[in-house]
């Protein structure tokens, strides 16, 4: 049974974690053999802001990791998120190489290399070209050309670009490792391939994945990538938000945070009044009580209200308000804060659900929450890019054997070859 080990490693603010799996023919689906996440540091709002301890904390979560799947990690496909990422939609068309015959993998390359001849800045990198649709000799809507006949071929792409520097950055903390970057990409794309289903990313769907640091939004119209961005705020505000208001140190901010969204712990340290009952924490500030009412109403929903926000600007200016009908899909630890879903649905006024990570299998127990979506769907996209890749080889090899011409032995040939892909 051949057998393919992928690895994802999510570069956070808040956590960095890395994620083992194996797929075979026999089982598409991702098994999970290895997993860990441990507590970030060097990040800042999804850039590298010091080299060393990403270093460590990478170091960290890989032999974690590792150890738990009892396999050694070479390659991986790292997220990337953040407000140095872009996004522009853009359209290539080319003239069909042989169009009494038929639309040709050589085609559609030609055709994604012209939409991503785009006037781009030294300082930035293209890290995704996802086609939108095919247009052949007119007719759109079209999501695979292969094998169709025509003239005219074009194609409308979704481009997402990140900045070099960064993109260098987390090539040299791998690279210490010993670990070779096989794609970077989007965290927000990552988190959707893990959370969204196929209806909601056919009829309209957003993806927010509210992170410690960011937000990144990835939008689905008519089963396609169509916009991609990064808002730097995120659930980290809203600890500091606590830590002034109640005049305490962070980390019983985070305490705090963390105790509010667990409504079946609230529910015993809460009186009918409006008191929460604290002194279990033995916070080191000595505070052993609080308002229920100064700190979810006062302090966490204005700060989730000005997030939703500024998502709804971005839904607004790239005008998919109209297009979104599945609503929003919110994953990463932020979903979890007290109120996000309501607040969610309230401010942009479209249906919301928490999205935590799917079509994974094995050991799963400790990845299934939202802010692990995004390591979960790095092994999604490893996936993809395996298969295509493989396609792809079989196809070229495919093209060799018909170009030479070797008519009888071609097929067995080409049958052989086969046998030795992966
Ligand atoms: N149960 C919870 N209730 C409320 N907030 C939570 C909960 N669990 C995690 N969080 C918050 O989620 C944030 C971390 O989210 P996540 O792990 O998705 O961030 P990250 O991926 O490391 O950061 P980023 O994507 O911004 O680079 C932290 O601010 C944390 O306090
Ligand atoms: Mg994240």
């Amino acid at each position: 049974m051949a057998q393919n080990l992928l690895c994802g490693i999510d570069v956070g603010s808040s956590k960095m974690s890395c994620i083992i799996a194996r797929v075979s023919e026999e089982e598409p689906t991702p098994r999970v053999m290895g997993f860990s996440s441990v507590p970030s540091r060097g990040v800042k709002r999804g850039q590298i802001v010091d080299i060393n301890q990403v270093s460590s904390s990478l170091e960290q979560a890989i032999e974690q990791a590792e150890r738990m799947a009892g396999a050694k990690v070479t390659s991986a496909f790292a997220s990337v998120g953040g407000p140095h990422i872009e996004s522009i939609n853009s359209q290539g068309v080319v003239a069909v190489s042989h169009p009494d015959v038929e639309i040709s993998d050589d085609d559609v390359s030609r055709v994604i290399d012209a939409a991503k001849a785009i006037s781009l800045s030294s300082t930035r990198e293209v890290i995704e070209v996802s086609p939108r649709e095919y247009i052949v000799d007119g007719q759109g809507g079209i999501k695979n050309p292969l094998g169709m006949s025509g003239v005219r071929l074009e194609v409308n792409t979704h481009i997402i670009t990140a900045s070099m520097t960064n993109l260098k950055n987390l090539e040299r903390c791998m690279s210490d490792l010993g670990i070779e970057i096989r794609g970077y990409v989007f965290s927000g794309l990552s988190s959707a391939l893990a959370t969204m289903s196929e209806t909601e990313k056919e009829l309209g769907a957003v993806l927010v994945d509210l992170g410690g640091g960011k937000i990144d939004i990835a939008v689905y119209i008519e089963g396609a990538l169509t916009h991609s961005s990064s808002i730097p705020i995120g659930a980290r505000h809203i600890t500091n938000d606590i830590a002034v208001g109640l005049r305490v140190s962070l980390d019983s901010a985070e305490h705090i945070k963390l105790m509010l969204s667990d409504s079946a712990k609230l529910k015993y340290l809460k009186d009918k009044k409006d008191d929460v009952d604290i002194s279990g924490l033995r916070l080191k500030e000595g505070l052993n009580s609080f308002s229920y009412k100064t700190v979810v109403d006062g302090i966490i929903r204005p700060r989730l209200e000005e997030m939703f926000e500024q998502v709804l600007v971005a839904l607004d200016t790239n005008e998919c308000m109209n297009l979104v009908p599945s609503g929003l899909i919110i994953t990463g630890g932020g979903a979890l804060s007290v109120g996000a879903l309501e607040i969610a649905k309230r401010v942009i006024g479209l249906p919301a659900r928490i999205g935590a990570p799917q079509h994974i299998t094995g050991l799963t127990d400790e990845v299934m929450y939202p802010q692990y979506a995004c390591v979960a769907g790095l092994l999604l996209y490893a996936k993809d890019t395996d298969a295509s890749e493989k396609q792809l080889n079989v196809k070229d090899f495919d093209r060799i054997l018909r170009n030479i011409s070797m008519k009888g032995s071609v097929k067995k040939v080409r049958d052989l070859f086969k046998n030795f892909v992966p």
